[in-house]
């Protein structure tokens, strides 16, 4: 059977839980890149003496070398560095800014059709950088913040009432880091508003552990960053993509005009299919709301104007 291919820019923690569970949902071919010698090909070798224990059919393989990646369907980047206990995104800002730079050139070059997905932090800061670098359309180059944001606000939902998680639909839009904005009134257990079930307290509790929720795993992890979730979270976008779904997900995307915002990348919730974002349908939000999404959109385009300042 013939798989979709799909590129995966970054053989570390990130990087290779993706590829693993694309492999174990039998979701598409799977080439694993990296620029350390051994790391890659170590890796997707490992995966592959899991097949006959796993049962998936498509197939992994490592390398250094971007001709392999060739006539990829999908790019995902997570390369760069992790965050270390007590770093901010931010601090990364110049140093994986080269990362996505020379890694988008090279993907974007051997694969003039894939959509891009790119996971790098500050993440919404590398988007609009290897938007800017690919030179593709917006709707084919977009990032992995939002959905990993509204699972980790639906989990400790589901924690704080003992909800099950399958009830919790939770949303999280905004930048991927300190000016996230969780949104409770557009959260729901079984269909019911979370604003009408928690009382103010607790709902302001349940958005700041989420806004921190990555911290907390750095600090718990001590060397490295989280991957599980990040992770799981590449793979329902990456399906998404491959199955043509139409799926509304929080992605990080340009906005032109959507809640007053203009020329920045940040969640929402976006319709993704086959094509990248099909569509940005608008919340109804209110004031709060919309004035909550437009400070953290101007956060995202401060540090942008200092990592153009910077190259300069
Ligand atoms: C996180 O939120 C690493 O940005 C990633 O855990």
């Amino acid at each position: 059977m013939a798989y979709p291919k799909v590129t995966v820019v970054g053989a570390g923690q990130v990087g290779a839980t993706a590829a693993f569970l694309m492999l174990e949902k039998s979701l598409c071919d799977v080439v694993l890149i990296d620029v350390a010698e051994g790391l890659p090909q170590g890796k997707a070798l490992d995966m592959m003496h899991s097949r006959s224990v796993e049962h998936f059919g498509p197939k992994v393989s490592g390398t250094n070398d971007y001709a392999e990646t060739a006539g990829s369907d999908v790019i995902v980047v997570t390369a760069g560095l992790a965050r270390k206990p007590g770093m901010t995104r931010d601090d990364l800002l110049t140093a994986n800014g080269r990362i996505i730079r020379s890694v988008v050139e090279k993907a974007v070059q051997t694969s003039p059709d894939a959509i891009v997905l790119c996971v790098t932090n500050p993440l919404d800061i590398m988007v609009d950088l290897a938007w800017k670098v690919s030179g593709l359309p917006a709707a084919r180059v977009f990032g992995m913040g939002g959905v990993l944001d509204s699972a980790r606000f639906a989990h400790f939902i589901a924690q704080e009432t003992g909800a099950d998680i399958s009830t919790v639909d939770a949303l999280a839009c905004g930048a991927h880091g300190d000016a996230m904005v969780p949104m409770p009134r557009h959260s729901y257990i079984d269909g019911k508003r979370l604003t009408d079930l928690l009382s103010a307290d607790r709902v302001r509790e349940l958005r700041k552990r989420t806004i921190f929720g990555g911290a907390e795993v750095v600090s718990l992890l001590k060397t490295g960053s989280a991957f599980y979730a990040p992770a799981a979270s590449i793979v329902s976008m990456v399906k998404a993509v491959l199955t043509d779904s139409g799926s509304v997900m929080p992605s990080c995307v340009r906005l032109n005009g959507e809640y007053g915002i203009e020329g920045v990348h940040m969640s929402v919730p976006a319709r993704i299919g086959r094509a990248g974002v099909l569509e940005v349908p608008e919340l109804d939000v209110d004031d709060v709301e919309r004035t909550a999404l437009q400070e953290s959109a101007e956060t995202i385009r401060v540090s942008i104007a200092s990592l153009e300042a910077m190259d300069a």
